[in-house]
């Protein structure tokens, strides 16, 4: 079928999956029956088929306490055992689990096998190091094979990780550490990056002189940019040392179904970032439930590649856990992906013959934006299905990825989760559900979602309302660590039971599901989170600065943009006569203190900022100013005059 791609939209709304895909579909209808008929069965049966319980539960779930859900209470397994040794054991050791590429050219097979013994190696490097069930580790490593095997070792021993995305800061390492009282960190000495190498270890070394809580007594360090680094002799240890040279033998031991796995830091409303607890039973399950069905995964033939950091949630779901406890062959990739050549990420499907490869819009309008003939220089012909998540796909990005990428006739499926949710929670299920461009479409089987208004009620029809989530969910964050208290107040204050998940929502005709964003003041640059008052503290603490407001601005490329209002303070002001160098700096100070992701696109410095009588900063009119459009109703200003001055200083 030829579609004019410009008008698409008017001429095709939905997409039939093809009888051939259906025929041979993991996924069919009687998953939804089944769900329905009783969801919490439904789960129980889904973790028994999927996971090996080295003591089977007999209680699915527990929910007489909410929020705080308990999911196959009393089971016990391994998750390290059930993403590695397990398929050894039943015969697939051979079977290729990492083809990793790194960014400038090197490449290893990692089998099954292979992938276990490291595993072990590294597990028993960590008990060597003290590290025991329960303690932090911190890793904060370039996307290389050791980030997978120190994740598995680390849950092998019923310890608890929390990765770091590498881009962060040394600031934002060492709150991280402090927080979760981290005893050991694995790093890197460095990682590929377009073309350079990124130092790793000499932020660490900044961070643990700026952590204050000193509870790390180790860092373990990977050989891999070659860069030179500092050594302290009494902390840090060569991974090429120890774990190479490590035994690998190792007996797993059982842990509880709700044993912690892993924190994960994210941003929320304020300027502290939450750390998200997952746990064990629950949380693997639904991984490997919906890697399996949404990604329709043939574990014996399909090569998978999710192109994510395993910094963020998606990496620790779709990249480590979900295709690990399914026993997929998947491609890792170091780098960027327009190193050394813009048609990078074309050439590795073509040579590793990708058939299931799971990106982010803001990468596929990258890619439009380069043009067709980029993609098209490469045979992208194993390719049969494609998957988006991080922010929703306008239908346009949806129709060239289905189209220039896949063909034209493969399934492109929209996922919606959160970190909070740990896996995918909207979907359609390829093969089964008919797909609409643009919208998320269905809870996956055994998910309850519903919109209701800011009182509560349901919404009919096409208003939008707020996405709630009606029932728990086995992969559903246990709590903020350390602070019970602004887990209940975060999610469960303002509809009771129900999950508020900070986005709007609206339902069509058909009863599928359009996301509208965020409706807090959480920003979406190229599908990461960040928070407004996260960086606007960061601003603040530039010594120039006396006030400082932050907008997510749409960007057609990343999704929003981080744009800044800056006042600066009286007895900085006069000094300050190069405005462009000046938000030039305070540019650099966010990236320094928080993480170039966190860069802002603009830096406007300014006289006022918008405020209501009661002295709130109305983001909206702000965010009109940056997105260039008409500023909206200015009658609850203080002084309703204010935006034209700020416009005038902003042109
Ligand atoms: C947004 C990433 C629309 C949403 C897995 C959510 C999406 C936030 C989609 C979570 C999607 C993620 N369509 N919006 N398919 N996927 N989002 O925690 O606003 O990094 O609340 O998890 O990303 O971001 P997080």
């Amino acid at each position: 079928m030829t579609v004019q791609i410009d008008h698409a939209l008017e001429e095709i709304r939905r997409f039939r999956p093809s009888p051939e895909f259906a025929a041979n579909a993991v996924a069919d209808a009687a998953l939804y029956e089944a769900a329905q008929a009783d969801r919490v069965a439904f789960w129980a049966d889904q973790s028994r088929d999927l996971l090996h319980w080295d003591k089977p539960f007999t209680k699915t779930l527990d929910w007489t306490n909410p929020p705080f859900a308990k999911w196959f209470e009393d089971g016990e397994l391994n998750v390290a055992v059930n993403c590695l040794d397990r398929h050894v054991e039943a015969g697939n050791g051979d079977r290729v689990a990492l083809h990793w590429v790194g960014e400038p050219g090197d490449t290893r097979d990692i089998t099954y096998a292979e992938l276990t013994d490291e595993v072990k190696r590294a597990a028993n490097v960590l008990t060597d190091l003290g590290v025991g069930s329960g303690d932090r580790v911190a890793i904060y490593l370039p996307m290389i094979p050791e980030a997978v095997v120190s994740m598995l070792a680390v849950a092998r021993i019923g310890a608890i990780h929390s990765v770091v995305f590498g881009g962060f800061s040394a600031d934002s390492l060492a709150s991280r550490i402090d927080d979760a009282e981290a005893s050991l960190v694995i790093t890197a000495d460095g990682g590929y990056r377009k073309g350079k190498v990124f130092a790793l270890k000499p932020v660490v070394d900044d961070a643990l002189t700026k952590s204050v809580g000193g509870s790390v007594r180790n860092v373990l360090v990977v050989k891999r940019g070659d860069n030179e680094v500092e050594w302290n002799a009494e902390r840090d240890l060569w991974w090429h040392e120890t774990v190479a040279t490590a035994s690998s033998e190792h007996e797993a031991q059982a842990f509880e179904a709700e044993h912690p796995l892993f924190i994960l830091y994210t941003s929320g409303t304020t300027g502290k970032p939450k750390g998200i607890l997952h746990t064990s039973g629950g949380y693997l399950t639904q991984a490997a439930f919906t890697h399996r069905n949404v990604f329709d995964l043939h574990p014996e033939t399909d090569v998978y590649w999710c192109t994510a950091d395993v910094g963020w949630i998606t990496g620790h779901s779709y990249v480590v856990y979900g295709p690990l406890a399914n026993g997929a062959t998947q491609v890792l990739y170091e780098g960027t992906p327009d190193t050394p050549h813009p048609g990078r990420w074309w050439e590795i499907v073509e040579q590793y013959k990708v058939s299931i490869l799971y990106t982010a819009p803001t990468a596929i309008r990258s890619f439009m934006k380069l043009g067709r003939q980029i993609p098209h220089a490469f045979n992208l012909r194993s390719l049969r299905l494609l998957g988006s998540v991080g922010e929703p796909i306008n239908p346009e990005a949806w129709i060239w990825y289905r189209h220039v990428i896949g063909g034209g006739s493969i399934p492109v499926v929209d996922t919606w989760w959160q970190t909070e949710t740990g896996a995918i929670m909207i979907s359609a299920l390829p093969g089964v559900t008919d797909l609409k461009p643009g919208s998320a479409q269905v809870a996956v089987p055994g998910i309850s979602i519903d919109i209701l208004a800011d009182d509560g009620t349901p919404v009919e029809g096409e208003d939008g309302g707020l996405l709630v989530i009606t029932e728990p969910w086995p992969s559903m964050l246990r709590g903020i660590w350390g602070d019970p208290e602004r887990f209940k107040e975060t999610y469960w204050e303002k509809f009771g039971d129900k999950y508020f998940a900070g986005d709007g929502a609206r339902r069509d005709a058909d009863g599928d599901i359009w996301l509208l964003g965020r409706v807090d003041d959480v920003m979406n640059v190229s599908g990461h989170r960040l928070s407004t008052a996260e960086i606007e503290s960061s601003l603040v603490a530039h010594p120039w600065t006396a006030e400082a407001a932050v907008v997510g601005a749409a960007d057609e490329t990343t999704g929003q943009a981080v744009v800044a209002f800056v006042i600066l303070k009286a007895s900085q002001a006069a000094q300050v006569t190069d405005v462009a160098a000046a938000s030039e700096e305070l540019r650099r100070h966010v990236a320094g203190q928080i993480g170039a992701i966190a860069r802002p696109r603009q830096v406007f410095i300014v006289n006022e900022l918008p405020k209501t009588r009661s002295g709130k900063i109305m983001r909206r009119l702000l965010r009109d100013l940056a997105e260039g459009r008409e500023v909206g109703d200015t009658t609850t200003l203080a002084d309703t005059s204010i935006m034209q001055v700020i416009s005038d200083q902003v042109k």
